[in-house]
């Protein structure tokens, strides 16, 4: 069988062999497997699709179908910053979805995607503890509450210049 495996992808491959190796014989070893790949590349790139079908005796479709049904998975890298919007019912009932519009168009990229500087990787979250404080949006570990877009308009700016310290976020309230 011919194997789809890139050449390229030498120095990876082997992270990616062992991650395979160590959860190959748990039942559902796929779903701890793909965990473990994003983690520790920050995304699934797409050379260990063929390693993964190798390593379990699936075809490379299959382990797609998978990563793309699972928001979580990613198969690009990310940008410097991951902003996360709350789609939680706090949130929605406060405005999220109006916000979303908003900071999409800020931005000019969907969920999933990456600002043309690399800056920031735009998600949806559903509920990120801070309902009382609705709308949300979390970036890192820092959780913004009340935001608007003008809130969001500023935040932006200071994480594309990469002049925040995310440990004392200015505009948190
Ligand atoms: S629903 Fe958004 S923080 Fe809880």
């Amino acid at each position: 069988m011919k194997s789809n495996i890139d050449p390229s992808f030498d120095g990876a491959n082997k992270v990616v062999s062992m991650i395979i190796d160590r959860n190959k014989h748990l039942s559902g070893a796929l779903l701890p497997i793909l965990h473990d790949i994003q983690h520790h590349f920050g995304y699934i790139p797409k050379p260990a699709l063929a390693l993964i079908a190798q390593g379990l005796h699936q075809s490379e479709a299959e382990i797609y179908g998978v990563i793309s049904f699972y928001a979580h998975f990613r198969l690009q890298p990310t940008g410097k910053h991951i902003v996360e919007i709350c789609r939680g019912e706090a949130c929605q009932a406060m405005g999220s979805t109006q916000l979303e519009h908003a900071i999409k168009k800020q931005l000019g990229i969907d969920y999933q995607q990456t600002t043309q500087d690399n800056s920031i990787t735009l998600e949806p979250v559903y509920c990120v503890g801070n309902c009382a404080c609705a709308p949300s949006v979390k970036v890192g570990d820092n959780v913004y509450g009340r935001m608007n877009a003008e809130k969001f308009s500023r935040l932006s700016d200071q994480l594309s210049s990469y002049a925040i310290s995310l440990d004392e976020p200015l505009v948190k309230e």
